[in-house]
């Protein structure tokens, strides 16, 4: 008998192994006709902030404005600089561009894939208002050096979080050397809501109370505004995100397990394997390899039955319509331009069983084994 495709993601297996919890919790919200701002979200925000270990965190609809709202309510806006990476999902800048200011970006390091934090301070000019570090792929940034920098700058540093819930720096947390954590909880994310979410965890809590404002069309009491928007996430999302909250830890430990096995499998192969720097704690949202002959392996994979898919085949810098008006100085970024280019993440997410794990690796030795002939076969 054929074996069976192995998809990119799990959530559909994630949601039957916890159907029983997920389906009590979604009609406890239903019957309770407590939709929007309701209990639920209160109870998630509270088990949110005790998770992150910060004073307060605000749920919204997206990772997206979580990064927007930050921004906002820092007062980041038109004339401001705001230094990130060009290797992250395309929100990380579209939200700085959405906010009025102008994204600058500074290449990644090679090793981490993560912003090189010796090239920051070259970045920094007389405009430069704030730090945005993403933890790609779920492998915290170098947040000692890069909150150094901004110390010593005067800059707001805001984490991109959305890829990396329950991860560690090297004796540093997450939210821990910041102004502001943002969270995603699209579905696929490590902790993901039946379609969009988002959160901003922070120990500020002026700057919590500006974003639950923000969040709500600038009001915090019913019939008295200013201008904000509608970035609420709902109590059904919440609802569901507090079971799932309590299974973070153990999911990390799971793909971390994965993550050994694809370590031990693949360490002959002609690619390079993600790795973590000493004392760090990756939660792997993905595991990803680099090869220049990627787009082949994706097709001969795909070939297998197994879907491997790519983050980022374009770097922000080089999507079409950069740079977005407003003076964004273009540079050239060749390490972040070299991973655009030999990225392929693997499947990755803790349902997946050893058996497929050995799978995805025998069809990736294979693939390497034959690398010529299939070459060959192709021209
Ligand atoms: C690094 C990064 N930043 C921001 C976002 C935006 O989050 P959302 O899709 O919830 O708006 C995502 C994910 O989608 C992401 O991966």
């Amino acid at each position: 008998m054929p074996e069976s495709k192995i998809g990119f993601y799990g959530h559909v297996k994630q949601y039957h192994n916890l159907k029983a919890e997920i389906d009590h919790a979604i009609l406890d919200v239903l019957e309770s006709g407590s939709y929007v701002l309701g209990p639920q979200l209160v109870k998630f925000e509270e088990e949110l902030a005790a998770y992150m270990n910060t004073r307060e965190a605000v749920g919204l609809n997206s990772g997206t404005d979580a990064l927007l709202l930050v921004f906002l309510a820092l007062g980041l806006g038109p004339g401001d600089e705001v230094i990130t990476t060009s290797n992250t999902f395309f929100a990380t800048a579209e939200a700085i561009w959405l906010a009025g200011a102008t994204p600058v970006f500074v290449d990644s390091d090679p090793k981490t894939r993560n912003i090189d934090v010796t090239k920051i301070e070259a970045a920094i000019t007389p405009k430069t208002r704030a730090i945005v570090p993403v933890h790609l792929y779920g492998l915290p940034a170098n947040m000692r050096a890069i909150a150094n920098i901004a110390k010593a700058h005067d800059l707001f540093v805001v984490e991109d979080c959305a890829q990396a819930i329950g991860a560690r720096g090297d004796q540093f947390a997450i939210g821990e050397l910041s102004d502001a954590v943002c969270l995603s909880f699209i579905i696929q994310k490590n902790l993901g809501c039946f379609g969009d979410g988002g959160a901003v965890a922070t120990n500020n809590r002026d700057l919590a109370g500006e974003i639950r404002k923000l969040r709500n069309h600038g009001s915090l009491k019913r019939s008295f505004h200013s201008v904000g928007y509608n970035s609420r996430l709902d109590d059904l999302h919440a609802a569901v995100l507090r079971v799932k909250l309590k299974r973070v830890d153990e999911w990390s430990d799971r793909r971390r397990q994965i993550a050994r096995l694809y370590d031990q499998g693949l360490a002959e192969a002609p690619m390079a394997l993600p790795s973590a720097p000493p004392g760090y704690e990756h939660v792997y949202h993905h595991y990803v390899i680099e090869n220049e002959d990627r787009d082949r392996l994706q097709t001969y994979l795909d070939s297998k039955g197994i879907t491997a898919l790519t983050h980022y085949p374009i770097a922000i810098h080089q999507q079409e319509g950069f740079p977005w008006g407003r003076g964004a100085r273009l540079t050239s970024l060749p390490v972040t331009e070299k991973s655009a280019a030999s990225v392929l993440s693997l499947p990755m997410y803790p349902e997946l069983t050893d058996r497929e794990v050995e799978r995805v690796i025998e069809e990736v030795l294979n693939w390497s084994a034959n690398r010529q002939a299939f070459r060959q076969q192709a021209v």
